[in-house]
């Protein structure tokens, strides 16, 4: 039995039964308090008992004794449950603790991670360590199990082995599976997934797909096939065809599909009753788009768009909880919960003044407390800072494929017959084609092609940000590509922008490579400043730190660049294997 699987032990248990019969005093008692009543959907007034980390009472009573209690009075604040961020991506430059601590700050603090990152870059021992070491900060920090890579790399088997996916379903901190980005080979009859579905289900763990433009009959099929929730709604029919399949809908408001207003207009104008069916989720998003907030903004989105007070606020709370089967822990604010509480000055206004998360302050009457988050020692938990032992060469970068990709949009990349000359070592600035090319982390293969749509002007630019943590480099000039991946390989792994011989803009990823160790609100600086870069070098999406993950996402048509080689997703073949170095 995992040390987690009680969430507290008998003993704490005793403790917190005897702050009932007065024996023990009280963390913190909130007084004269108006307190949403998520399961009533009422609002009540009560005095709030915490111990510690949990909620034990609420009700019109005082407690006997309250020497060394913290007595809050809350008559003017209205206090709702802790947010809770069903689908988080916590890799994308932050970390998942600097994530936390800055959705914290405006309400959200509990977090159900992707452990993608984890299962491909860390052994197993590893990512249960790290796991285990961030729920023991003050954010509430749940997991994933992916039974897919979302990318084609060399050693499927082994990182998705029936003992990894066994074990990770087992942890108790691990609250779903998927992602399901395989799930076209579900459908196709892969028993070996349809087991890990079963396996997540027999454990009440529900799975997430992932349908973007599912037709009714594909619908049908996952549900028949286990599958409990999808986030790929991108309209209000997208989400009344899944809730009326007996899907939890969960409406994404994310930098790539910032689809929630859209979808509650339309949902708002049926007048399908869709509330206890859906929640919110940010789905990852780059940092800036984080500026106005986290899931205290969808529900801000909400009230905007005419959503009942009470049911958004369920949606940011109680539904989440219920379809985790976590409410026993989360959800509301009732004995026996974890005391994450968020404090309004209105009704209306989902941005908390204070944060009260496992029992202890983020936030207080709008002033952040910094220590709650304790400083981490990231190469002990496996994050420490990316060496390459191996030098790239101008020989490597050779490129003579036919054969190239080109952006269509941010997220479509469809296969090309290049027509320039590419045998040059400087593209001109004509036109929209660059060198591009993925290798290995450890340096052992490359995959080398054209990349069309990426930007006229880019020079040389490298990234250890990626989808598989291996090396991304794009650019006109071979000489600036070389001089930006080295410049990346003395800091350690990041993001650099070269041109003209010199450094124009850069990103350090000291955390394997792909992730900052910085404050959130410093790497939204840095983050918009690259992407300004990029905007004035010709690239004309909206987010290219996404365009780097989807690079390698075979989940997404057409065709991708992977550790394999160039993947042609549909036919699900390697066109091009990568090339052993
Ligand atoms: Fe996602």
């Amino acid at each position: 039995m995992h040390e987690q699987s009680y969430r507290w032990k008998s003993k704490k248990i005793r403790e917190q039964i005897a702050v009932i019969d007065g024996s023990v005093t009280p963390t913190i008692v909130l007084t004269n308090a108006t307190y949403l009543n998520v399961q009533m959907k009422i609002w009540l007034k009560a005095n709030i008992w915490i111990y510690e980390d949990r909620i034990i009472y609420v009700g019109d009573q005082f407690p006997s004794d309250t020497k060394g209690t913290e007595i809050v009075d809350c008559q003017s604040y209205y206090l709702v449950p802790g947010y809770i961020e069903p689908h988080v991506h916590p890799f994308q430059l932050y970390n998942p603790l600097s994530f936390a601590q800055y959705a914290s700050k405006t309400g959200t603090t509990t977090f159900v991670n992707d452990n993608l990152m984890l299962t491909l870059q860390m052994t197993k021992k590893k990512a249960f360590s790290f796991i285990e070491k961030m729920n023991e900060t003050v954010a509430t920090m749940y997991w994933w199990c992916r039974f897919d890579g979302q990318t084609e790399i060399r050693n499927d088997e082994e990182v998705f082995s029936t003992r990894n996916l066994k074990s990770w379903l087992n942890h108790p901190l691990v609250m779903q599976g998927g992602e399901l980005t395989s799930w076209p080979k579900l459908l196709d009859g892969d028993d070996f997934i349809l087991h890990w579905v079963q396996e997540a289900n027999a454990r009440k763990k529900p799975v997430e797909g992932h349908f973007p433009g599912a037709s009714e009959k594909t619908l049908t099929k996952m549900q028949l096939l286990g599958i409990s929730s999808d986030h790929e709604a991108m309209n209000g029919a997208d989400v009344i065809k899944r809730i009326s399949q007996g899907y939890h809908a969960s409406l994404r408001y994310s930098s790539i599909r910032p689809d929630l207003p859209l979808i509650l207009e339309e949902l708002e104008a049926s007048g399908v009753y869709y509330y206890d069916q859906t929640f919110f989720n940010t789905d990852g998003s780059t940092p800036s788009f984080y500026e106005n907030g986290v899931i205290d903004r969808a529900i801000a989105i909400a009230l905007d768009k005419g959503v009942p007070l009470v049911e958004a606020y369920r949606m940011a709370t109680l539904n989440v909880a219920t379809h985790f089967y976590m409410e026993k822990y989360h959800g509301s604010i009732a004995p026996g919960r974890i005391a994450n509480i968020n404090f309004l000055e209105a009704k209306e206004k989902p941005t908390p003044v204070s944060v009260l998360s496992k029992g202890r302050w983020v936030t207080k009457d709008g002033a952040v407390q910094e220590e709650a988050f304790s400083e981490q020692d990231w190469s002990a938990l496996g994050l420490g800072s990316l060496k390459l032992e191996w030098e790239l060469s101008i020989d490597d970068l050779q490129f003579s494929m036919a054969l190239g990709m080109e952006m269509v949009n941010e997220v479509i990349i469809k296969p090309y017959t290049v027509t320039v000359d590419v045998a040059m070592d400087r593209l001109s600035t004509d036109h929209d084609e660059s060198f591009l090319m993925l290798v290995d982390r450890a340096g052992r293969w490359r995959v080398n092609t054209i990349l069309k749509g990426f930007g006229t002007h880019v020079e040389g630019f490298a990234s250890s940000y990626s989808n598989t943590g291996d090396i991304v480099l794009i650019g006109k000039d071979k000489q600036s590509m070389l001089q930006a991946f080295q410049r990346m390989k003395e800091i350690g792994g990041g993001m650099v922008l070269v041109e003209n011989g010199g450094v124009v803009s850069e990103i350090p990823l000291p955390l394997a490579g792909g992730m900052s160790n910085c404050k959130m609100e410093e790497l939204m600086n840095q983050e918009s400043e690259l992407r300004q870069h990029l905007f004035d070098r010709g690239y004309p999406f909206g987010d290219p730190v996404y365009t780097l993950l989807f690079l390698s996402s075979t989940h997404l048509p057409y065709i991708r660049i992977t550790p394999r080689g160039i993947y042609d997703v549909m036919n699900k073949t390697v066109l091009f294997p990568s090339i052993m170095r």
